[in-house]
């Protein structure tokens, strides 16, 4: 059993109904989950280490992208703060599901510039970035299951 912090990036609600999915899959598959719809670096880690478990701990990150390849608004500070984190975050694991549209040139840009910053961070990624494209005609929520599901070995 894991702990996950679920950190969401989102403008108009859909990937919050993602994240909640996951939340639910994960419940069902036993690990303790936190979900962040206005997600705070300080109380993430705080949530991260402050814990006197030798359970594994990984952030699930969800995140749409807007603008010309932008990070959601109530992303945006927890992004700036873990970039400018100096804490040794080589214990943390992450994974990565990333909501867009395949018809912008930015296509999932805000994930795939998260996947870069944890990794040099030295967080370790579980599961290489699950990239959902909503100009498909899509379940994300039931995708983003069927995915945890398909990795259950890996979490
Ligand atoms: C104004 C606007 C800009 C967008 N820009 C991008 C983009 O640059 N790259 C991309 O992959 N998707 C882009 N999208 C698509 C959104 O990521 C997609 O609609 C997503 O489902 C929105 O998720 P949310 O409801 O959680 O905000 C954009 C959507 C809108 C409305």
């Amino acid at each position: 059993m894991s702990t996950f912090q679920i950190i969401v990036g989102s403008m108009l609600g859909g990937t919050e109904y993602v994240a909640e999915a996951c939340e639910e899959q994960l419940n069902i598959l036993d690990h303790q989950v936190n979900l962040h719809l206005k997600p705070d670096f300080t109380s993430i880690l705080k949530n991260t280490f402050a814990q006197n478990t030798t359970k594994k701990q990984v952030w699930l990150i969800c995140t749409s992208t807007h603008g010309a390849g932008d990070f959601p608004d109530n992303i945006q500070a927890f992004v700036t703060d873990l970039k400018n984190c100096e804490q040794d975050l080589s214990s943390v694991s992450f994974m990565i599901i990333a909501i867009g549209d395949s018809s912008y040139d930015t296509f999932c840009k805000a994930g795939v510039e998260l996947d870069k910053t944890l990794k040099t961070k030295g967080c370790k990624e579980l599961i290489a970035i699950n990239m959902l494209d909503m100009s498909e005609d899509i379940d994300p929520e039931l995708l983003a299951q069927n995915w945890l599901k398909q990795n259950i070995d890996l979490l």
